[in-house]
C-alpha cells in the first residue's frame, strides 16, 4: 500500500485553500445564482450573471471561477454535471444548498462570513500558548465578545438565531423533553429563536427568553413568549425547565458553575436543566476514525479557543464535574443533532 502520509498532511495544510475559495464563491453568490438556474450552469454562463467589471473579461473570469468550482466538486460542495460533448457544468447538492441564502432562514452563509472575517486571531495562537492566555482573550483586550462593539454584537447575535434554527428544528424531531414544562426560561436565549421554534410546536408551554438588555431590545415578539432581560451571573428567571443553548461553552468553569447555580435556585421543583452543546468525545473513546459530529465538535472548541475570553468545549465528565459542583445530581445525554448533544441536568 503506497505510504499517503506526505499527501493528507497537504490536504490538511492546505485544506485553508477549499474554505477560502468556498467562501469566493459565496461572496460572489454563486450558490443563489446556481439555485435559480437548476440544475446546472457552465462557469461562463455562472460569470454572464457577475457584475464583472467588464464584459471583455467573460473568459479569464470564467476560467479563474471554473477551477474553484472544480476543485470544490472534488471535496463534495458542488455537483459535477458535464453536458455530453464534455463541458464542465456545475449544480448544487446537498452539501451546497446550506449555501443558499434567499429564501432560507437556515443558510450557513452568514456564520461563514462572520467568524473570520471579525476574529482573525490565529497568528496569535503561537504567543498566546506561550503566555497561556486564549487568543480571543488576546485579541478582545480581555473582553468577552458579549461586550464588543454593539453593532458586532448585533450581527453575531443574527448569526446565531440562523445556526439555532436549524439545530432546533432538528432536535424538536428526536427530542420531546420540551413538551411537559409549563415555563422555559432560555438563558443566554439571544433574539428568541430557540423558543420560538419550541413554542410553535407547543403551543400551551409558556417561554421567557432572558438575556443582556441591550440583546433582548431586538428579540423577536412571539405569542406566548416573554422578553427578559438580565444577568445570568446575577439571577435568572423562575420556571420549570432552563435551557442553557450554546451558552455554558463560552465561559470557564468557575462562571459555568455560577450560571447553573443561578439556574437551580430558580429552578421550580421536579425541573431540569437542558444543556445543549457540542460534546468532546473521551480521550478514551478514541477509534480508527472519528465520526464527522466529533470532528465538528472539536472545530467548535477551536472557534471558542479563538473567540472567547476562556470558553471551551466540553466532554461529558467535565460538563459532569461542573454540573456536580454547581449542586445537581445527576445528568443525561438524550439526543445528537449534528455536533449538538441535548443534556438534561438533574437537581
Ligand atoms: C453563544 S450565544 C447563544 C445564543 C442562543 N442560546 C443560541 O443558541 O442561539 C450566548 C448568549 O449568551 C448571552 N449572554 C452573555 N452574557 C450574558 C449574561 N451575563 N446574562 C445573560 N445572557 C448573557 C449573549 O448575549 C448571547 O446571546
Amino acid at each position: 500500500m503506497e505510504d499517503e502520509s506526505w499527501m493528507k498532511l497537504i490536504l490538511i495544510n492546505q485544506g485553508y485553500f477549499i474554505s477560502s475559495s468556498l467562501k469566493a464563491l459565496v461572496k460572489l453568490k454563486v450558490p443563489d445564482i446556481l439555485n435559480k438556474a437548476a440544475p446546472s450552469l457552465s462557469p461562463v454562463e455562472i460569470c454572464d450573471q457577475l457584475p464583472l467589471r467588464s464584459k471583455a473579461t467573460l473568459d479569464s473570469s470564467a476560467s479563474q471561477l471554473g477551477r474553484l468550482m472544480r476543485a470544490l466538486a472534488m471535496f463534495g460542495v458542488f455537483q459535477e454535471c458535464p453536458s455530453s460533448e464534455g463541458e464542465q457544468r456545475y449544480g448544487l447538492n446537498a452539501v451546497s444548498k446550506h449555501l443558499v441564502t434567499e429564501g432560507n432562514s437556515e443558510s450557513m452563509v452568514p456564520s461563514m462570513m462572520f467568524f473570520p472575517k471579525q476574529y482573525n486571531v490565529w497568528d496569535l495562537l503561537p504567543d498566546a500558548i506561550l503566555e497561556g492566555v486564549q487568543p480571543g482573550s488576546k485579541a478582545h483586550g480581555g473582553k468577552s465578545v458579549f461586550e464588543l462593539d454593539p453593532a458586532i454584537v448585533k450581527v453575531f447575535n443574527t448569526v446565531m438565531s440562523a445556526y439555532t434554527r436549524r439545530t432546533m428544528r432538528l432536535a424538536l424531531q428526536v427530542y420531546d423533553g420540551f413538551q411537559h414544562a409549563e415555563v422555559i426560561v432560555d438563558v443566554g436565549g439571544s433574539l428568541g429563536a430557540s423558543l420560538e421554534i419550541i413554542l410553535a410546536k407547543y403551543p400551551n408551554v409558556k417561554g421567557i427568553n432572558f438575556d443582556l438588555p441591550a440583546v433582548v431590545e431586538h428579540a423577536a415578539k412571539v405569542q406566548g413568549m416573554e422578553n427578559v432581560g438580565g444577568d445570568m451571573f446575577v439571577s435568572v428567571p423562575q420556571g420549570d425547565l432552563m435551557l442553557l443553548k450554546w451558552v455554558l461553552h463560552d465561559w470557564n468553569d468557575e462562571k459555568a458553575i455560577k450560571i447553573l447555580e443561578n439556574c437551580r435556585q430558580s429552578l421550580a421543583e421536579g425541573g431540569k436543566v437542558v444543556v445543549i452543546d457540542a460534546l468532546l468525545p473521551e480521550v478514551a473513546e478514541k477509534s480508527e476514525e472519528y465520526s464527522l459530529a466529533d470532528k465538528n465538535a472539536v472545530l467548535y472548541d477551536l472557534a471558542m479557543l479563538t473567540t472567547g475570553e476562556a470558553a471551551k468545549e466540553r466532554t461529558y465528565k467535565e460538563l459532569e464535574q461542573v454540573a456536580m459542583a454547581a449542586g445537581f445530581s445527576s445528568l443525561s445525554v438524550r439526543a445528537r443533532v449534528d455536533s449538538a448533544s441535548i443534556i438534561e441536568i438533574y437537581p
